[in-house]
């Protein structure tokens, strides 16, 4: 019984971190690129994705260099460093 309390303690804990790890702006993405997975719609999902992919992708929308609708003005809205903090916590999640 110590164990099971332990073990889910533990758990909580875990999921508690992981909500509260997201950084600042990572959580609004998800209201265009979908969390869920098994959802195969434009934009393409972030989870899934490598950090250097995420970032690259940044890079390329905020200097005009890949085409966007709507990137280009959201990736001027972040710092180097706040994209790669959204690029790793991306590529860290899973499901
Ligand atoms: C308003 C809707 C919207 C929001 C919010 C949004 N995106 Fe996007 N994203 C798009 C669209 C649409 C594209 C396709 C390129 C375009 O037309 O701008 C895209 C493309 C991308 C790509 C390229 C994916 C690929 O297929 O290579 C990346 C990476 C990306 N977004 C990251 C992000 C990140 C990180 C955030 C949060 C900081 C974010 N997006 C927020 C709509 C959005």
């Amino acid at each position: 019984m110590k164990l099971v309390t332990a073990t889910l303690a533990a758990l909580l804990a875990g999921a508690a971190a992981q909500a509260a790890e997201a950084p600042a702006g990572a959580l609004a993405c998800s209201g265009c690129h979908p969390a869920a997975s098994g959802v195969d719609a434009a934009p393409a999902r972030l989870i899934g994705m490598k950090a250097e992919e995420i970032e690259a992708a940044m890079q390329q929308f905020r200097s005009g260099a890949r085409a966007a609708t709507v990137m280009d003005r959201i990736a001027k809205g972040f710092t180097d460093q706040e994209t790669l903090a959204i690029a790793a916590w991306y590529a860290a999640q899973s499901n």
